[in-house]
């Protein structure tokens, strides 16, 4: 609900307030972003016009006023959220409250049904700016989405060289930012830093949004944690260069803004032109966890779509890490065959099955099949799969080409190219998405492909990062380019499973999401860096959108050995899948995989939609641990992990958290039974078994009948 009180702006989300205050010089004012508060006017804490600050005309010191939107060089020098031609001044010039979102044009953004927007328009007289602001709150839900339009009414150029899509001040800076960050095979690890005087950026500039670092930063009361404290999330709906910029300025106030890097942007509007920014998801929680609970709710619901969105993923097998690109239609057939018996139901054929691909030295681009390799074909290929019960699905670059395929020797100009030979990453260029003959052909190739074969998955890859971008601002554009492709084949693929992937988990974002409802996590599939990486990527992200697989012991990245039942359990916690030639593996883990895929079916709806609980934390302290419960509170599915083995440790104690309190609870493995305060409160000890086993799990249903007062 929005609602408008004399000079105030309330925007009431579900247990949220977001407070806007036109100033009476005509600024628009932050006033607060937090727990719900009644939309009651309250009188503005105005203070700091002290004399030796730069005033305006109008006496306003803007260095001194938590703002909306700031500009930079009048009378406010802090990092601004917009910055054009010699700088601007925005006022306040109307507003708009409307039913839905906003239209972002070529961006994705969250889906508006059951929404209301404020949109408020300032304008600069000078440099004839105008930015329209867009809000806009949700039912049944405590996020504010937010974006900016900026468009040129004057008569010169304008040249902004940064916009942001959202830009906060608060009062204090007694805070901990949280941020995401890692490298390859190390995704999203939890980075904490107190806020101290200065600036702050986390930031990308690798064309994607990169595994160095996530569009996701929290920002936290330094004495919150899981349970409560002031959380608030900042994360992108974007897949390109991003940046977080925190400034603690003078006074300890702190100044978030969110959105595009400004590094390598620049955009000139002519007369009537207009840029638009991506959206932000803004997100407030008493805690980590519900910080988290309220963007897993957000993401499920209004940022995947599709068929897909809601279902529960199908149990995957991928050739990858079993053959790399060394196969044939045999071996495919001989891995299907068993995968089926397993209980396996989706067969993804990845890197390798196109042009001459038996190295990744050349051919992509050449997105025609290598029938050396597949004589029966894709088609012929899929049919056989499907003849055993299974889903066929496929892996795709196309935002890629090898200078050695077919494809590059056509068209050596439609690579990104700044005058000098493009830099070779894993042997490959990328193709210039901002071109449309290059989207054409894309769209194109990949369509031709799918509608050739009954292909119901698509694993799509991007395995480099964007080098030698010809101007400032390419990369804002090479992202638009990308999100228009996925709209010609996704959108007209409606029922095939998308998922993303980049280098393992380097473009794992709100952007990509609003396309592929999952995405790989991690090349890393040891499963005690996926305790790391997938707690890590919890805190924005839930367990529907990270692809989670069993692969071999020892693991192919870090030669650990560790127990099938280890591999199984963490992978359990996502998308689950496997990535390994089963046909090598001895009785006793065929078994187990049998087992696990029927846990799968059981699980997978509680841990892909229901509410997630972190436990333990693995950066502190050796072990890691969550748990799911469902919406209705009848069932849980916890996984802990111990990180290192401790002869004779001390027992752990285990509460639980989120059941219903005045429920008894069965252990289904067990059969003992619990009441749910007892669990949450007194909690249970653990103990974990002797060998390679490095987890303890727990399934609990509800007996029905049981709670208090039934
Ligand atoms: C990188 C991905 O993360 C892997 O899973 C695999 O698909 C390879 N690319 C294939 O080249």
């Amino acid at each position: 609900m929005i609602i408008k009180t004399g000079n105030m702006f309330f925007l009431q989300g579900r247990g949220t307030s977001y407070v806007i205050r036109i100033s009476e010089e005509g600024y628009v004012l932050h006033d607060y972003f937090g727990a719900e508060i009644a939309p009651e006017p309250y009188a503005e804490d105005k203070r700091g016009w002290w004399c030796m600050q730069a005033t305006g005309a109008d006496g306003a010191c803007l260095d001194e006023i938590r703002q909306e939107y700031p500009c930079y060089g009048h009378t406010d020098l802090r990092r601004p959220a917009v910055n054009a031609n010699r700088g601007t001044v925005l006022k306040y010039k109307d507003y708009e409250i409307i039913d839905g979102k906003p239209d972002l044009k070529r961006l994705p953004s969250a889906l508006g049904g059951g929404s209301e927007s404020l949109i408020i328009t300032l304008a600069d007289e000078l440099s004839g700016a105008e930015v329209k602001l867009n809000y806009t709150v949700f039912e049944g839900s405590g996020i504010v989405c937010r974006s900016a339009v900026i468009t040129n009414t004057g008569d010169e150029p304008l040249v902004i060289d940064r916009a942001f899509s959202a830009s906060i001040e608060f009062p204090c800076s007694d805070f901990v930012e949280m941020h995401f960050s890692g490298s390859w095979g190390r995704e999203r690890h939890v980075v904490k830093n107190e806020l101290v005087h200065g600036i702050y950026e986390i930031e990308n500039a690798r064309g994607g949004s990169g595994n160095q670092i996530n569009p996701f930063v929290i920002l936290k009361d330094k004495a919150a944690d899981e349970d409560g404290g002031d959380c608030y999330g900042f994360m992108l709906v974007y897949s390109g260069d991003h940046c977080t910029e925190i400034e603690v300025d003078q006074r300890g106030r702190t100044r978030v803004n969110a959105g595009i890097n400004p590094f390598m942007f620049e955009k000139t509007l002519v007369k009537g032109e207009s840029f638009t920014t991506p959206e932000c998801i803004l997100g407030y929680g008493n805690g980590l966890g519900e910080l988290s609970r309220e963007y897993h709710d957000f993401i499920r619901k209004r940022i995947c779509r599709g068929s897909w969105s809601r279902k529960e993923r199908p149990v995957l097998i991928n050739n990858w890490e079993a053959t790399y690109m060394d196969f044939d239609e045999d071996k495919l057939i001989s891995i299907a065959t068993l995968a089926a018996e397993l209980g396996i139901e989706l067969f993804v054929l990845d890197d390798g099955w196109f042009g001459k691909r038996d190295n990744d030295r050349c051919s992509l681009g050449d997105w025609t099949v290598n029938t050396d390799k597949i004589p029966s074909g894709l088609s012929g290929l899929a049919k056989k799969i499907n003849g055993l019960g299974l889903k066929f699905g496929l892996w795709f670059e196309p935002e890629m080409v090898s200078p050695d395929s077919e494809l590059y020797r056509a068209h050596p100009d439609w690579v990104i190219r700044s005058g000098r030979e493009p830099a070779l990453i894993r042997s490959q260029l990328v193709l210039d998405l901002t071109k449309p003959e290059v989207r054409e052909y894309i769209i194109n190739a990949v369509n031709a492909v799918l509608n050739s074969a009954n292909i119901e998955y698509v694993k799509w890859d991007m395995n480099r990062y964007i080098t030698d971008m010809p101007r400032k601002g390419f990369n804002y554009e090479y992202t638009l380019g990308f999100y228009e492709i996925m709209d010609g084949i996704v959108n007209s693929h409606p029922d095939i499973l998308f998922e993303g992937c980049s280098s393992g988990g380097a473009r794992f974002d709100a952007g990509v999401l609003c396309y592929m409802p999952q995405i790989w996590t991690s090349d890393d599939t040891d499963p005690i860096e996926r305790v790391y990486i997938q707690y890590g990527t919890s805190f924005g992200y839930p367990p529907s959108t990270m692809g989670s697989h069993v692969t071999e012991s020892p693991n192919q990245h870090t030669r650990r050995h560790l127990s099938m039942k280890t591999r199984g359990d963490v992978s359990l916690s996502g998308n689950f899948g496997y990535e390994l030639d089963i046909t090598k593996l001895n009785e006793a883990d065929l078994e187990a995989i049998k087992e696990q895929t029927a846990l799968c079916r059981e699980l997978r709806g509680l841990v892909e939609y229901g509410d997630f609980y972190r436990l333990f934390d693995p950066f502190d302290g050796n072990l890691g641990g969550w748990m799911s419960v469902s919406g209705d509170k009848s069932r849980a599915y916890v996984c802990i992990a111990r990180v290192l083995f401790k002869p004779n440790s001390y027992y752990t104690r285990l509460k639980l958290k989120g059941l219903d309190k005045n429920s008894r609870y069965r252990d289904l493995d067990t059969g003992k039974e619990y009441m749910g305060d007892m669990l949450m409160n007194r909690g249970l000890l653990i103990e974990f078994p002797f060998g390679d086993f490095t987890t303890v799990t727990m399934r609990l249903e509800r007996i029905e009948g049981s709670t208090s007062g039934e």
